[in-house]
């Protein structure tokens, strides 16, 4: 089945005013490869001013709240997002799994509340170097998958991301064959779970992708796109990102 290649910047806690060059840069680069639907993911102080210069990139937030509104400080509810400009939201970046103990029940919520407000969805998976290192990856990421992935998911609306929390920020990949055999067997779990519409449900490599990398990465079957964090703050780096995916 062909399914438009995905790519997304993670900016992770990174940006102020004085990046919106870069973004604008980057959706002027998202306009030369319309096969490739690019999107930068950015702190949410800073939706709005990228709204107004992204060119053909769209705009996304990286967490939201699983609950409407009202008393969690510091929290963002999903049409919060919304009226800022965000079209998409991550939700489960193994970040917020760690550092806000995030749980799979969590991540299902989030993304119900974000398909709620009209937002698509990016839910993200991955296994530890020791659950790697165990021999556990794929069982691992499977059952994270099922208890993440909310009822009623839809490939209309909600994409995954695969990604490996030992090759986050570190420069490491796995091997090919690791990642085809991961995204091959999420592919098997969705098309179980949801039927055939899993054959179109897009799934997203993410950890240390870059433009060396990239078009290799992009080759293996089931990798529909990337999630990237570091090489996608610089339209230096990402542009080849993106064209790779259109290659
Ligand atoms: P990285 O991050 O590309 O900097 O490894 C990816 C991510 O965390 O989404």
């Amino acid at each position: 089945m062909a399914r438009r290649k995905l790519v997304v910047g993670n900016w992770k806690m990174n940006g102020l005013r004085a990046h919106l060059p870069q973004i604008a840069a980057i959706g002027e680069e998202a306009a030369a490869y319309p096969s490739v639907e690019t999107g930068l993911c950015v702190p949410a102080t800073l939706i709005t001013m990228a709204n107004e210069v992204k060119g053909a990139a769209f705009i996304g937030g990286q967490d939201c709240h699983a609950k409407g509104n009202g008393a969690h400080t510091g929290c963002l509810a999903a049409d919060m997002l919304k009226e800022a400009g965000a079209t998409w939201v991550i939700v489960g970046h193994s970040e917020r799994r760690a550092d806000q103990g995030e749980t799979d029940s969590d991540v299902a919520g989030k993304a119900l509340a974000a398909h709620a407000q009209g937002l698509k969805v990016i839910l993200c998976v991955g296994e530890s170097l020791e659950i790697r290192d165990s021999g556990e990856a794929l069982s691992f990421v499977l059952a994270q998958l099922e208890a993440s992935l909310p009822e009623g998911a839809a490939s209309d609306w909600l994409s995954i991301a695969y990604e490996p929390v030992w090759c986050i920020g570190t420069g490491r990949i796995p091997t090919m064959d690791q990642i085809a055999d991961m995204h091959g067997s999420i592919r098997n779990a969705l098309v179980q779970r949801i039927g055939d519409d899993g054959n179109a449900m897009r799934i997203l490599y993410g950890g240390s992708v870059n433009a060396a990398n990239a078009a290799e990465v992009f080759a293996v079957a089931d990798v529909d796109g990337g999630l990237v964090g570091g090489a996608s703050l610089k339209v230096e780096s990402f542009g080849p990102i993106i064209a790779a995916a259109a290659a």
